[in-house]
């Protein structure tokens, strides 16, 4: 790793670490509350990743050395919304979602059994849900660069989807930013998030508009930038933003950046300008890639 990103590291590092709760959904709930007692089903504790064998003994519900109470089953089954994930802590189930003035509302919506969640900030969801999962929007993302190899940034981790695709497709390693904490509490009990835990990414806290800065020139073999809306997080869509992607990027690197729906995520003159930022930022190769709803650019070849 070069020094200006072992400097980072030191300030700004946050190791990764899953941490393996019960999950349950209301579906999931519901199953579970219909269990005579003695009787066993085979269901999910992490939200359709895998399967185990779930016994009710009384008012438990057991699945190995682990035990849930019914009545927090109960609770879920009756009281939950069904786009909630809820987590078993201390024999109580908690949605995983979490709130502050400066953070704003985030929680994990459920999508369904065995589909990838996805994120939700002050309502809005942080990955593509019609017609396509949050994993495979992310596949999209990453093939768009072609075959990711060696040092990848990923500016906006949220749930890691881009950055576990981009180890999946041959990165070496990956850096990726968080600048919101909750987000980051809310990836460490997503099962999805799991393989952030790879030893080839490096996880930063803090605000990647700032902290680009102090990252070394031509470093990246390639680049996501997979940022909120305009609205929301302008700084992500500036030139000056854009011309720090530029220098941190090799001679010919790519980078894939995605912006949405045309009209949908900014008015008709939004990608325009996207796309006119990014050439006076130095990008060369400028196209349009449908399929991944975002623009992959290139640093010209020295
Ligand atoms: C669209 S989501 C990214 C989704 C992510 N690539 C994934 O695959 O799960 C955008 C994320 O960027 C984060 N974010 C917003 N502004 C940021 C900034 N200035 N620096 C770093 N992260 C930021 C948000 O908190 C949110 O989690």
């Amino acid at each position: 790793m070069g020094s200006g990103i072992e400097s980072l590291v030191k300030r700004f590092g946050c190791k990764y670490r899953y941490r393996a709760l019960p999950l349950l959904s209301v579906d999931t709930a519901r199953e579970l509350a219909a269990l005579e007692d003695g009787a066993c089903t085979e269901s999910s504790l992490d939200l359709g990743m895998s399967r185990v064998e779930l016994c009710r003994r009384g008012s438990y519900v057991e699945a190995g050395s682990l035990s849930i109470p019914m009545d927090a089953i109960e609770a879920v089954a009756r009281g939950g919304k069904s786009s909630s994930v809820y987590a078993i802590i201390d024999s109580e189930p908690r949605e995983v979602a979490a709130y502050s003035d400066e953070w704003g509302f985030c929680r994990l919506r459920y999508l369904g059994l065995g589909i990838p969640t996805t994120l939700e900030i002050n309502g809005i969801h942080m990955h593509r849900i019609e017609g396509i999962d949050p994993y495979r929007g992310a596949e999209l993302k990453i093939r768009s660069l072609g075959r990711a190899r060696g040092r990848v940034l990923d500016t906006c981790m949220g749930l890691g989807y881009t950055a576990i695709k981009a180890l999946e497709r041959g990165a070496s390693s990956v850096v990726t930013v968080e600048v919101n904490p909750l987000v980051i509490e809310i990836a460490r009990v997503n099962p999805w998030s799991r393989a952030l835990e790879s030893p080839r990414i490096t996880t930063l806290r803090g605000d990647v508009a700032k902290l680009i800065y102090e990252m070394p020139s031509s470093y990246f073999d390639a680049a996501i930038h997979d940022p909120p809306r305009i609205s929301i997080a302008g700084e992500l869509y500036s030139q000056e933003f854009y011309r720090e992607l530029y220098r941190v990027l090799k001679p010919g690197a790519r980078l894939f950046h995605y912006t949405g729906e045309p009209g949908r995520h900014g008015g008709p003159s939004y990608l325009k300008g996207v796309r006119n930022r990014l050439e006076r930022a130095g990008f060369v190769a400028i196209r349009w890639v449908g399929r991944a709803l975002g623009f992959v650019a290139a640093k010209p070849r020295a």
